[in-house]
């Protein structure tokens, strides 16, 4: 019997475990054994394992994280590492791998297919900024839980005529905040394509309080940044694929609208509460259409290869078109958001 491996690498989101459910059913059906690498490519450098079999994935569709854990571990910046994700591929006995993740996992997916290894991809993140696939399951949750949260921050805003800044996350692309920001009917939304010209916000801000409005929302993705100003971070350290941590972009924004317009002005910052909990339904159908296709992927020997999504089919593309670029905001969509604001 064949084995095949799955992991789950980078930032959780909902609708890894029914991605995970899916591969081990639809892997039963073929006639392979699955395996469970722990925490992303960590558990391949370190041969960590789980057996995955039918009792192992049972009820775990509605969780929210994922059964496997997960790191932002990047094998390849220790030559000592990959050298060990290659000997332990061996070791498990690995005739295939299915690999769950975004931009950085995937990327390391797309360089061990060139390296020989049997690989195919699953594309996870809320920022939703992957090419190639209309959807990456775990955005559809994130935007329901920030649009609950700016809805809720609505009633409170109005009551005390107050502005409230909400910040949502989205590294490089502002998807979260434009469709929460339409679903919610914010009043501005700020993102990492267009860089934040403060007193245009202001002045929006004061238009709409002069038509006898007296509160205002504000979403603002984390990445998005000053025209004038350099990236606010949370702190500069690095993680293994290079990136900073955000956050306190909501904070600065809030402090400048205050200063500059004299309304009250309060932040709050969603942050990983819009990653964790249960998957909506349309991510657990989307994470289940994902596994399934991924173990026909491998049956059908098309290693290198990404399931997606495109219309409302399930599609498979190249994993190197799906790394090469960041897919961000389709501006005629920001168009839309900009017509509510103010
Ligand atoms: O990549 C998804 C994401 O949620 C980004 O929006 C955010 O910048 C990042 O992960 C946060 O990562 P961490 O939980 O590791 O701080």
């Amino acid at each position: 019997m064949e084995r095949i491996g799955i992991l789950t690498g980078g930032g959780d989101c909902p609708g890894l475990n029914p991605v995970i459910r899916a591969v081990v059913r639809k892997s039963f059906l073929e006639g392979y054994e699955v395996i469970g690498i722990k925490n992303g490519w960590k558990g391949l450098v370190e041969n960590d394992t789980m057996p995955l079999d039918l009792s192992a994935v049972s009820g775990i569709l509605p969780k929210g994280g994922t059964i496997l854990g997960t790191s932002r571990t990047n094998p390849y910046k220790k030559e000592e590492d990959l050298k060990k994700v290659k000997e332990n591929f061996k070791k498990m006995g690995l005739y295939a791998l299915v690999a769950v993740g975004g931009e950085d996992t995937l990327g390391v997916a797309s360089k061990l297919v060139k390296d020989g290894l049997n690989v195919v991809g699953v594309p996870k993140t809320i920022d939703n900024d992957l090419s190639a696939t209309d959807y990456t399951f775990g955005f559809d949750t994130a935007l329901n839980v920030a649009t609950e949260c700016i809805d809720r921050l609505h009633t409170t805003a109005e009551s005390h005529h107050r502005i409230i800044v909400a910040e949502v996350m989205g590294r490089h692309a502002g998807w979260i905040a434009v469709e929460a920001g339409i679903a919610g009917g914010a009043d501005v939304v700020l993102i990492p394509e267009v860089p934040i010209d403060i007193e245009e916000v202001c002045g929006i801000i004061k238009k709409r309080h002069s038509r006898g409005k007296t509160f205002s929302i504000v979403v603002v993705a984390e990445g998005a940044q000053f025209k004038d100003k350099d990236l606010i971070l949370h702190e500069q350290k690095l993680d293994s694929f290079g990136h900073v941590r955000l956050g306190g972009i909501g904070e600065a924004i809030a402090n400048e609208i205050e200063k500059r317009t004299g309304y009250e002005t309060r932040v709050s910052v969603l942050g990983h509460i819009q990653r964790g909990g249960s998957p909506t339904a349309f991510d657990r159908v989307l994470g289940t259409r994902f596994g399934v296709k991924a173990v026909e992927l491998i049956t059908r020997k098309k290693f290198g290869q990404m399931v997606a999504l495109q219309g409302n089919k399930i599609v498979d593309v190249p994993l190197s078109d799906a790394v090469k670029a960041l897919k961000t905001v389709d501006m005629d969509l920001y168009e839309i958001a900009k017509v509510f604001f103010g």
